[in-house]
């Protein structure tokens, strides 16, 4: 077969340019592995007080601290990005989410991939269906969280609204529950909650990462919101066939 990468090597992001934003995080810091095992050139953003947590990619990456909301330094990162990868977390009460998802979605180059991250909670067209536990958990720790002032739940649905609104080419990856580990593969995913396929609500966050970073180059999944779960999960192995 011929290599496909534009520089001869077969590596699907050879020649190309992508951003993580949130890139200190768990999550981030896969994304940024995942995404120069294939071969992107990639640009960091993270909290100025966090740049440490980059350490390890020293000399492979550009790092461009900073507030994830901050327009201004959205903008710096993404210039010349072919995609997008955001972390989208709902931290405090000042619509870091929100704030986030729209400096994205302001300043990314038209035509560039953007791929999202958030949990099973947001809803695109309401046609998810949750367990009654889960229900009641969500709504319980969206209280509390948003009591205490530490993170914004509602902020996050926000900055979906404003992304499947939005009329770039997107996708808003869902996931499970979160967990360390081996990769066990490209999760599996459906268009709606309460799919059986995704009952074992279980992903490796490597794997989370994995999905992400392969979304980049897959247009099938542009304008979808894929809830995902792990491919080894007792319920994708029991109901994968007809999953996406
Ligand atoms: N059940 C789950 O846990 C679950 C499920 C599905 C999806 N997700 C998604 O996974 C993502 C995060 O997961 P993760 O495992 O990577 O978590 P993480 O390691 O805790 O990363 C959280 C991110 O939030 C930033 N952050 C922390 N405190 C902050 C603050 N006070 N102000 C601004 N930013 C702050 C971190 O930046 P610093 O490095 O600067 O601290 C980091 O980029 C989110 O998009 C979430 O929606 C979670």
């Amino acid at each position: 077969m011929e290599p496909s990468g534009v520089d001869g090597t077969g590596l699907p992001g050879a020649g190309k340019r992508v951003c993580v934003v949130g890139a200190s995080g768990k999550l981030g810091q896969y994304l940024v592995r995942h995404a120069l095992d294939r071969g992107y050139e990639v640009v960091g953003v993270c909290r100025e007080r966090s740049v440490p947590k980059l350490a390890g990619f020293e000399g492979r990456i550009t790092v461009i601290p900073g507030a994830t909301d901050d327009p201004a330094v959205i903008a710096r990162a993404v210039r010349g990005c072919d995609a997008v990868l955001t972390v989208l977390v709902p931290w405090g009460r000042n619509h870091y989410s929100s704030g986030t998802a729209q400096a994205v979605l302001d300043h990314a180059r038209p035509g560039a991939r953007l791929v999202f991250s958030c949990g099973w909670h947001i809803t695109r067209d309401g046609k998810d269906e949750y367990t009654r536990r889960f229900r009641l958990y969500a709504a319980v720790f969206g209280r509390l969280a948003k009591l205490a002032r530490v993170v914004d739940v509602d902020d996050q649905v926000e900055a979906c609204r404003r992304v499947f609104a939005s009329d770039t080419r997107w996708t808003v990856v869902r996931g499970s529950d979160l967990e360390e580990g081996d990769s066990e593969g490209l999760p599996v995913w459906s268009r709606h909650v309460g799919d059986p396929v995704l009952a074992s609500n279980r992903t490796r966050r490597v794997d989370y990462a994995l999905f992400m970073v392969e979304a980049v180059e897959n247009d099938a999944l542009v304008h979808e919101a894929p809830a995902i779960v792990g491919r080894l999960t007792p319920s994708a192995r029991a109901h994968a066939g007809g999953a996406a």
